[in-house]
């Protein structure tokens, strides 16, 4: 135990005074950070030691105080909705919008499921979403005879010259895509494969002037914990998280805000005793069984321990700076990781202008397949992943990233692109 935090001690007042000034309080509460160089933040973030601790105490309470005594609810009930109540805070929306769910695809298949669609309805889904996504929007339509259109988003590669030309293009090809019938639109909002940021404030402004006032289904896996979330998530009628991405919390933890029409007009899914408003005697027929609020696409047990450590996890992001300093933070590192890109021979970046956030994207035009290269580098202990769609290589940027750490993959990224 005290080799162990005289350890951390030593690593932590090493990391934050030798070499590197900008060096984030965080990364060295990372155990995952200290022998590799991790660039898969998008995949999962490395939960901090902390939040994991964090995690254990919450588990010994549960085990103290219960597990299934009369003692535990009030413990259960105050995680819930500690929980609830910081995540609304983080989505700029009340308590009552928000849903605790498993992960990302959680949150956005189980209130899609209970839209009310009408046979003959269209789906547009942007061609950058993630599989399970596609393929629950295609079960949905096999089942109740809908029909889907893709939006055309993956050619936008402006990087950071976003603002003026990227939401010109999309809107005009929103317009080109919307149909009368049109009924839910499906858009990322930091798209996972090429970086690029969707403006979903004016894709939601856009479809309110729509008669048929489609709704807005946004895929936030690699914005939560990453980059400012209130304006879009206010402006959705589905906008669903997860923890254990760039919010570094646990897997198997997530979110969804939900609009206040959402919960007016969608039926619940996956219905469990979360579900509903009580759990008493099922042998009257209530009108009204389910929670008005959000939690009506909450289904049954959960893993209550995880919520400390999302929580931990939020407050350590919190302490380190501003979201919006934070993704300063993001931007200057993955910029300087895009211009060096730019002067390497054999490489090409996927956005062509800077990335509007820690996401980036690029090709080598050699022989070896973007696997190999990922095991290659693996190989060196520097991780990024691959990608299929399009087909590229993704390095990811966290304000728990180093400037060294960037220069290295530049370096180990220039050998394999001029090795023959
Ligand atoms: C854009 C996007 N959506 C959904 C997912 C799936 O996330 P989860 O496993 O939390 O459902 C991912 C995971 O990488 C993703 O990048």
């Amino acid at each position: 135990m005290w080799i162990y935090a005289i350890q951390s001690l030593t690593t932590l007042i090493s990391e934050l005074f030798i070499g590197n000034f900008r060096m984030s309080y965080l990364r060295a509460l990372m155990p995952a950070l200290q022998n590799k160089k991790y660039f898969n933040y998008g995949g999962q973030g490395p939960l901090p030691t902390p939040s994991l601790e964090a995690i254990n105490a919450s588990w010994k309470i549960i085990q103290e105080l219960g597990p299934f005594t009369n003692n535990v609810w009030p413990y259960v009930a105050g995680e819930l909705n500690a929980t609830r109540n910081l995540l609304a805070k983080i989505c700029g929306v009340a308590i009552n919008r928000i849903a605790l769910t498993e992960n990302v695809t959680s949150g956005c298949v189980l209130p899609m499921l209970g839209l009310p669609f009408a046979s003959g309805d269209h789906l547009l889904i942007s061609d950058c979403e993630h599989p399970g996504i596609v393929y629950a929007c295609r079960e949905l339509a096999h089942r109740q005879q809908l029909f889907i259109d893709i939006l055309p988003v993956k050619q936008l590669r402006g990087g950071g010259n976003w603002e003026e030309t990227t939401e010109q293009i999309l809107l005009k090809n929103l317009e080109t895509k919307l149909r009368p019938s049109t009924r839910l639109v499906v858009l990322s909002h930091l798209l996972w494969n090429t970086g690029q940021l969707m403006p979903i404030s004016a894709v939601a402004e856009r479809l309110s002037n729509h008669p048929n006032n489609p709704y807005l289904l946004v895929d936030a896996a690699q914005t939560f914990g990453q980059i400012p979330v209130k304006e879009a998530a206010a402006k959705a009628d589905i906008y669903a998280f997860t923890g254990h991405k760039w919010a570094c919390g646990p897997e198997g933890l997530g979110g969804v805000v939900l609009s206040e029409r959402v919960l007016e007009e969608a039926n619940p899914t996956l219905i469990g005793w979360r579900s509903l408003k009580h759990e008493g005697n099922t042998s009257e027929e209530s009108l009204t069984p389910f929670h008005l609020d959000s939690r009506r696409f909450e289904v049954a047990t959960s893993c209550i321990p995880l919520l400390a450590g999302l929580r931990s996890s939020l407050e350590l992001l919190e302490s380190e700076n501003t979201e919006t300093e934070r993704l300063r933070t993001i931007q200057k590192l993955s910029f300087q990781f895009w211009s060096s890109l730019q002067n390497l021979e054999g490489v090409k970046s996927i956005l062509e202008g800077p990335p509007p956030a820690g996401l980036v994207s690029f090709t080598l035009l050699e022989r070896r397949s973007p696997q190999e290269i990922v095991n290659l580098l693996g190989k060196k202990g520097l991780w990024i992943r691959d990608l299929e769609d399009p087909v590229c290589l993704r390095a990811c940027l966290h304000i728990t990233s180093e400037e060294e750490e960037v220069k290295a993959l530049n370096e180990a990224i220039e050998q394999s692109a001029t090795r023959s």
